[in-house]
């Protein structure tokens, strides 16, 4: 990601305090559901090493007192750490939060994987690994607390995440996650700037349609800049870039969507043994006016809450041993 994707991640101490609002809001439902980070050791499914905040998240979790930190993703973290927008990313994480990474002052990023080398107090804490969520080589029982944002919608095999998010759970630990339902008005299809032009594309019409609206929104900044959160609006030089190749753009969406539905991970969560302490459905009730008849009627089987939602929350407990 050299060129930035949304307009605030031009301005890096803006995506870089964005990045710990973020943290914020997964550490409140973590203090909340899984009984805080204090004294814990803690995993990041998902950490987005391919991402310039990639592990920012999992480091923030020390300054709230974890014993240990792990951050997995299916992307290296070292293969990322040359990259500029990385180092400028970090750099300046080094100067709002103080949070320290080697190798910023040659021009990389290192998370020192290997932290047995180092014996400084943070970096013996945190460990980053590329690791599939749902082939993971972590022991059993090893964690306390898990957290995870915005990965559930893109790991191929959600269930066997699940299932090994339990095996490495210690009894009693809870997971906090954040994800974003295929059913979603907002985030569902991931097609930036559609949702508001023409809601529930992803679910409404077909391939060749939906490529045909990318290509419309892409071309004019009037429609890609309605996206909700604004937040989301991509930068022009993006848009030109995607409007290029609808087709391949629609491809690289799809392909990197489960089109995971939020009965499924509730089930798939049953299913690995978690006892679910939390289900949310975060519903903005300004979005309702784009659910009118027209469209409900082509929705059918669909409820409002997963059509609304802009995403799901979820608390997961692994039972004690003798409960
Ligand atoms: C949208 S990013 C979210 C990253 C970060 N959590 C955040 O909030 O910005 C989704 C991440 O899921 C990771 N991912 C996808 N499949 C995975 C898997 N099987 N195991 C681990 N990570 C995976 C991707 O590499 C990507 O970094």
């Amino acid at each position: 990601m050299e060129k930035p994707l949304f307009d605030y991640q031009s301005d890096v101490a803006d995506y870089v305090r964005n990045t710990e609002q973020m943290f914020r809001i997964m550490k409140e439902g973590v203090d909340r559901w899984c009984g805080g980070f204090k004294g814990k050791t803690v995993l990041e499914v998902g950490a987005g090493f391919q991402l310039p905040h990639g592990g920012l998240t999992t480091c923030l979790t020390l300054r709230d007192g974890a014993k240990r930190a792990f951050g997995i993703d299916i992307a290296s973290p070292e293969e990322y750490a040359a990259r500029p927008d990385h180092v400028a990313f970090w750099r300046a994480a080094r100067e709002i939060y103080g949070v320290d990474v080697r190798g910023l002052d040659e021009g990389r990023v290192h998370f020192a994987s290997q932290d047995i080398l180092f014996d400084d107090a943070m970096f013996s804490r945190v460990t980053m690994l590329q690791m599939s969520a749902s082939a993971m080589y972590f022991r059993d029982d090893m964690f306390d607390v898990m957290f995870s944002n915005a990965v559930f919608e893109h790991v191929p095999d959600a269930r066997g995440v699940l299932k090994e998010m339990f095996r490495t759970m210690a009894p009693g630990g809870a997971a906090y996650i954040h994800w974003n339902p295929f059913t979603s008005l907002e985030m569902g299809g991931h097609d930036i700037g559609i949702p508001f032009y023409f809601p529930w594309a992803h679910l409404r019409l077909t391939q060749a349609q939906h490529i045909e609206m990318l290509r419309r929104v892409l071309a004019d900044p009037a429609l890609y800049s309605t996206a909700n959160p604004p937040e989301h609006t991509i930068t022009p030089a993006r848009a030109k870039e995607l409007a290029a190749d609808p087709a391949l753009f629609h491809k690289q969406m799809s392909d990197d969507l489960n089109r995971l539905r939020v009965r499924d991970f509730l089930a798939y969560a049953q299913e690995a043994g978690f006892e679910i302490l939390h289900s949310g459905y975060h519903i903005k009730s300004d979005l309702r006016l784009y659910l009118t008849d027209k469209v409900r009627a082509e929705l059918k089987g669909y409820d409002d809450d997963e059509l609304l939602t802009s995403f799901h929350s979820a608390a997961l407990r692994k039972p004690k041993a003798d409960a």
